[in-house]
């Protein structure tokens, strides 16, 4: 196989339907060799494989001296927990761990319900509904900064500002998206000063309160956990909710069956996760020591990037997974990680997605796309899978 470009495994040609690509790489080069960030890059795709490098603690996340500038240079957005490994890593988990289990998310249903129907209400009233820019993005975006505390009038030039870093796949778009990280720095550093001094009832306000109680949680690290909680939180779930409605609205009968029996929805949202993949790869591992993948020796310091769409679309764990089967089980899907950090949001995103997309198909029961599928945009990313726009007919 030849050798393959990081960057046109983000374009956005290439994330309209990645699959077909995955398959061979499967199939030829299921441990593939390439360069990212300068950097020699292993590719993992067989879902064995997979869930191998996710659970196996020989790959670390911690940067290796020789690429740690990256980091001196973003600056203290990147000490976060999905950053750290073993000790580190739990310490920071666990001070927010509380805040996301299912119990307690369980707690915001109503909440999440009421925003879904505000943006369609909105979207019926305007006789319109661009279904990224007026309901998928706005609703985990108002919900996990309601939960951090993070005041309207931010809430989108976070979003700006946070956007650029997740579209780099080169050395030079990072370097470009370097302003934009510090700019959102200064803006939480603000916001920070502000809740010392007049603290409230919300989760950023009890990290300060953590960091105050003792040395748990240093400046850099209190950063970090905010800008790793407010992107981690929206720009995945943003994605289920847009590749999910375009996924139900291409099959006419899987939707039939999600709007006529609401028992499913879970199983349907598990589906979705698995074929639309939100998050294409998990992020970046290195080898500690030299590990042995499936006849291929991963050198010690090399990058190795775990693609968790592939894995979910691997025939040899998912019989026919080219069909998209909203009862399908079992539904050992990786799209939300595995190991150490699987997805510490997963109950808030399988929650907003369940209500989201529940909700939009009975407020519009005649759905529709307003253009041709093929000329969809989708968003320029190495990581995440997700449509630019897609405007809908109701
Ligand atoms: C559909 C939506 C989502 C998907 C597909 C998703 C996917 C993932 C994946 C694959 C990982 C593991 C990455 C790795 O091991 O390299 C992860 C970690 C994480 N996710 Fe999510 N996520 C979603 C929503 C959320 C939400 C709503 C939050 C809310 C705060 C969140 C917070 C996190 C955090 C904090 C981590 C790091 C955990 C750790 O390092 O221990 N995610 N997510």
């Amino acid at each position: 196989m030849a050798q393959i470009k990081m960057t046109d495994l983000a374009s956005p040609r290439f994330k309209a339907n990645p699959y077909p690509f995955y398959a061979r790489l499967r199939a030829e080069a299921p441990v593939c060799r390439t360069t990212l960030l300068r950097q020699r890059t292993w590719l993992v795709t067989r879902y064995a494989d997979v869930l191998a490098v996710l659970k196996d603690e020989r790959f670390v996340k911690d940067w290796p001296p020789k690429t740690r500038w990256l980091h001196r240079f973003a600056g203290p957005i990147t000490r976060h927990m999905l950053n750290q490994d073993g000790a580190d890593h739990m310490r920071l988990r666990t001070l927010v761990h509380k805040a996301f289990t299912r119990g307690l998310i369980e707690q915001l249903r109503a909440r999440i319900q009421s925003v879904c129907d505000e943006l369609l209400t909105q979207a019926a009233h305007n006789g319109r509904l661009e279904l990224m820019h007026d309901y998928a993005l706005p609703l985990p975006l108002t919900v996990i900064a309601e939960l951090l505390g993070i005041p309207e009038r931010d809430r989108f030039r976070f979003h700006t500002l946070s956007r650029s870093s997740l579209s780099a796949s080169t050395l030079a778009g990072v370097v470009r998206s370097l302003p934009d990280q510090w700019a959102l720095i200064r803006h939480l550093r603000k916001l920070i000063k502000e809740r010392r001094t007049e603290p409230r009832a919300d989760l950023i306000t009890a990290l300060i309160q953590a960091e105050e109680a003792g040395d748990r949680l240093s400046e850099a690290e209190l950063l970090g956990m905010i800008t790793l909680l407010l992107i981690a939180g929206y720009e995945t779930t943003v994605n289920l909710i847009g590749n999910g409605a375009l996924a139900l609205i291409e099959h006419p009968q899987e939707r039939a069956r999600f709007e006529q029996h609401p028992a499913l929805v879970e199983s349907a949202i598990e589906e979705l996760l698995r074929y639309t993949s939100p998050l294409d790869m998990a992020s970046q591992r290195f080898a500690r020591e030299d590990v042995n993948i499936n006849g291929a020796t991963i050198p010690r310091g090399d990058l190795v990037i775990a693609i968790v769409g592939s894995a979910n679309h691997d025939e040899t764990q998912f019989p026919e997974p080219e069909t998209f089967d909203i009862t399908r089980e079992p539904n050992k899907h990786l799209a939300f990680g595995q190991g150490a950090h699987f997805c510490l949001g997963a109950p808030l995103a399988r929650l907003e997605g369940q209500i989201a997309l529940t909700t939009l198909f009975q407020r519009f029961p005649n759905l529709r796309l307003a253009q041709a599928p093929e000329s969809l945009r989708w968003r320029k990313s190495l990581i995440v899978r997700g449509l630019e726009e897609l405007p809908l007919a109701f």
